[in-house]
């Protein structure tokens, strides 16, 4: 990166929401915390012996923090650190709104400059948490070189609301031939640097060990969640909510919605939407069909948005939209009830049981099946979280949000100009990112048991083909997923009133 460009990012002016984060980075006060680990390899001794090494460490003061957080955010130029720059005011007061049940970190005990920050007083006083809520971000990376600064400056930025000592970070990076690690070490120390708990293992542990592709996949994911269980069995310590992510690049905003809706639905499995440019079409499509199926069990299409659901009322929620529910999806970003790993059956990521003639469908399918009978089957989609695995369909998906007052003289039917929530541009399918939120956005959702059958698409793994490869059938499902139990709540997980 050139110098000068470097510098006007550092002098560019924040975002309403990075101010926002801004000020909540200095709420943590007198907070000792674990020193994080960096270490390599599977099952690593190293990890419980250096974890129960708790050492007293000083925590940065407000403006140190503020200068990790620029650091994290101007490394890289990348969309993150854009998109939520210019938000407009209304949206800014409703995600501050909307999110003040998430924040996680002590209220300060001088609260001067903080009520002048628009918190009024009465409001900060309840938002203490009564019991902590923790939250674990499992990751997997492989060549993730560009990816790694903007992926740490959103985590640095979510934690910041969440609490940096009810985050744990566990990365798990198999084998990557570029600079991956070497990038992995100094963003490590960055976020160690302000409290927030960091694991990063390296395996190099090829898909040559493995007989069958999606084994293989399963196994890089489990090895994610290994310091879950590990800090369970050493440390008594459990997390009440799973942030599962691939190498995408989501904003703060899109990580707090989906951790929002998990919460407020008390879901088994909350997933966002991810898109992809289609060629032919010339035009961004749903992508992860291969796993996302609807509430019928009929599968997603790799279509615009008016195609993508063959289920009637899923569609029209969709094209509002509006959270839906769904058989299974996985889609860039999942977040997860953790319940089914501590507990009976124990669900982890698999490969299909091939010898019980279980279709062979991708690892996240199973996990949805697997969750689904183990009575946790409120899985739910999340169409305004809409991820994209490149800049140029972010851009196209989330155009930046015009005046139409200073465009063309608009005037809205009814109402006055320059009114943003009857603004043409939040009901368009791809709007700005701050599209503002409707009041049914926030309501629960109505679960129903699921489907006897399910489309799979089968991978066998066996020829070179790089996807499935064996005809789709209707899969029957388990009697288990179709009873009202399947979806009734079995651990609470909401946010405390306000
Ligand atoms: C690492 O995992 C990814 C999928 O997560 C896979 O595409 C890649 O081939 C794996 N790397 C190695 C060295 O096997
Ligand atoms: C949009 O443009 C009009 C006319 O130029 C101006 O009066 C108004 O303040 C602008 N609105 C916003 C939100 O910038
Ligand atoms: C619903 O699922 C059944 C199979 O169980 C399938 O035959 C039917 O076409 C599906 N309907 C829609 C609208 O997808």
């Amino acid at each position: 990166m050139q110098p000068n460009t470097f510098w006007l990012q550092l002098k560019r002016k924040p975002t309403p929401l990075a101010l926002v984060v801004g000020l909540l980075l200095g709420l943590l006060i007198g907070k000792t915390f674990p020193t994080s680990l960096l270490s390599t390899g599977g099952n690593n001794p190293i990890f419980v012996s250096r974890l129960s090494a708790r050492k007293q460490i000083t925590l940065p003061n407000i403006d140190q923090r503020r200068r990790v957080l620029d650091l994290l955010s101007t490394l890289s130029p990348h969309h993150t650190t854009e998109c939520t720059r210019n938000s407009q005011p209304l949206y800014v007061q409703q995600v501050r709104d909307r999110y003040a049940s998430l924040i996680g970190h002590k209220t300060p005990s001088e609260s001067t400059w903080f009520s002048s920050w628009g918190f009024s007083d009465s409001q900060h006083v309840h938002n203490v948490p009564k019991k902590e809520h923790k939250y674990f971000f499992a990751i997997n990376l492989y060549n993730s070189f560009d990816v790694i600064p903007d992926l740490f400056a959103t985590l640095f930025r979510v934690s910041a609301i969440l609490g940096y000592h009810n985050v744990y970070v566990s990365i798990y990076e198999n084998g990557s031939t570029d600079q991956t690690k070497a990038l992995l070490r100094i963003f490590d120390a960055l976020t160690r640097s302000v409290g927030l708990r960091v694991t990063i293992r390296t395996s190099t542990r090829t898909r040559g060990a493995f007989n069958h592709r999606i084994e293989y996949l399963a196994e890089v994911r489990n090895q994610a969640f290994n310091p879950l269980h590990e800090l369970r069995d050493s440390h008594n310590e459990y997390f009440d909510t799973i942030i599962f992510m691939n190498d995408i690049l989501p904003c703060v905003d899109d990580l707090l919605e989906l951790i929002w809706q998990s919460r407020r639905n008390n879901a088994g499995i909350t997933c966002a939407s991810d898109y992809m440019y289609h060629q032919e079409l010339s035009t961004p499509v749903f992508y992860d069909n291969w796993v996302a199926r609807d509430i019928n069990g009929t599968a997603l299409e790799n279509a615009p948005f008016e195609n993508v659901f063959h289920d009637p009322y899923s569609s029209e929620r969709f094209q509002m939209h509006l959270p839906i529910q769904v058989q299974s999806c996985w889609n860039g970003v999942a977040v997860l009830d953790p319940a089914p790993f501590y507990t009976p059956p124990y669900i982890k990521f698999r490969m299909a049981r091939l010898t019980e003639e279980e279709c062979s469908a991708s690892e996240c399918s199973l996990i949805c099946n697997d969750y689904w009978e183990a009575g946790y089957g409120r899985i739910l989609m999340v169409p305004r979280v809409k991820l994209a695995y490149d800049k140029r369909v972010f851009d196209i998906i989330h155009p930046s949000r015009r005046n139409l007052t200073a465009i063309r003289g608009y005037v809205r039917l009814g109402g006055l100009p320059d009114n943003p929530r009857t603004d043409p541009q939040d009901r368009s399918w791809y709007g700005p990112h701050d599209r503002l939120f409707t009041p049914e956005e926030s309501e629960e959702i109505d679960f129903v048991p699921g489907p006897s059958h399910v489309w799979c698409w089968g991978w066998d793994g066996a020829g070179d083909i790089d996807g499935p490869d064996v005809d789709p059938i209707w899969e029957r499902m388990p009697d288990r997923s179709q009873y009202a139990d399947s979806v009734k709540v079995k651990h609470h997980r909401e946010m405390s009133e306000l």
